[in-house]
């Protein structure tokens, strides 16, 4: 080992090295859906072998200190001969590292805040977004995951094979199901379906909220800001509630056919829309929306001005 003095060069030195954190909670916590044979096999045993591959295939590399998501990020950087042993090691380790901090004794339920939202804006409703889960769960042929992601605008549901992670492709993970049947075959043998539908009666929305309101995302103060009247009371946009939206709406609607404004009956449209849209996502005023409903919303209202390139 190389002295403590020459920092720089102990890249490898095997404190930086990558571990199996404890779970969160005892291995029997989260009976009866996920028996703890399960997760004595699955984190003791199958995680730690992720982790012993993912550090012999790096230590003494360039690479033994860099952050395991920025390897996976980054896997076209790595040389042919090291790349397929990170994707599945370091995929391995840092898949079930969020799976493990996904689950939780009495969990399961449904997401609140900005998630549930914005699930609803993509799903339409939760219950469409389980069953979405549910048949990508299925459709997964042989070894994979089910994932919910991220791009920085919008929330969708992927798959990937083996250890894969969405952060190869872009992606930010939000959760993940783990359909490799070491995950299931102790408790459920070959019902997956089964497992599934254990496995979202144990999901904690909560580490899942806390992930979605990390992503990174385009900054919309500006448009959250810019005034806006409302039956003659000046508020700003971002504070605009279904009531406001909904008052806008018929105020323009009386107003239409006037001639000198030819496009209001589109723009009453949008802030019908506008209500709908808040109605839908539980959302209390247009702050609480996602950047990209903001911003296609304020683009139908004009509250950024037509013509007009974006921030
Ligand atoms: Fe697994």
């Amino acid at each position: 080992m190389v002295g403590e003095m020459n920092g720089a060069l102990n890249s490898h030195d095997v404190a930086m090295a990558f571990s199996v954190p404890d779970l969160p909670y005892p291995h029997d916590a989260l009976e009866p859906h996920i028996s703890a044979e399960t997760m004595r096999f699955h984190h003791d045993k199958h995680h730690q072998a992720y982790v012993d591959k993912a550090n012999a295939a790096l230590d003494g590399t360039q690479w033994a200190d860099t952050r395991a998501e920025d390897l996976l990020a980054a896997l076209d950087e790595l040389p042919e001969d090291l790349r397929d042993r990170v994707r599945d090691n370091v995929g391995g380790h840092v898949n079930h590292t969020m799976f493990w901090a996904s689950m939780k004794p009495d969990g399961g339920g449904q997401p609140g805040g900005k998630l549930l939202g914005a699930i609803k804006g993509a799903f339409g409703n939760f219950k469409v977004f389980k069953d979405t889960v549910r048949a990508a769960s299925m459709s997964v042929f042989g070894s994979g995951w089910a994932w919910l992601v991220d791009d920085g605008t919008r929330v969708f549901i992927v798959t990937t094979t083996n250890q894969d992670s969405p952060l190869s492709d872009g992606l930010t993970p939000l959760v993940g199901i783990d359909v490799w049947e070491h995950a299931y075959y102790l408790q459920y043998e070959n019902r997956r379906a089964e497992y599934v539908d254990a496995w979202l009666s144990v999901v904690d929305w909560e580490a899942v909220e806390a992930r979605y309101e990390a992503v990174p995302r385009q900054d919309v103060s500006d448009i959250l800001s810019r005034g806006v009247s409302i039956a003659g009371v000046e508020t700003v946009f971002g504070e605009i509630d279904i009531d406001a939206a909904r008052t806008q709406a018929a105020e323009l609607k009386a107003l239409q056919g006037w001639g000198p404004m030819a496009k209001v009956g589109s723009i009453a449209r949008a802030w019908n829309e506008l209500a709908q849209t808040l109605d839908k996502r539980g959302a209390a005023t247009v702050a609480d929306l996602d950047a990209s409903t903001i911003i296609s919303s304020a683009t139908d209202l004009w509250v950024i001005p037509p013509g007009r390139s974006m921030v």
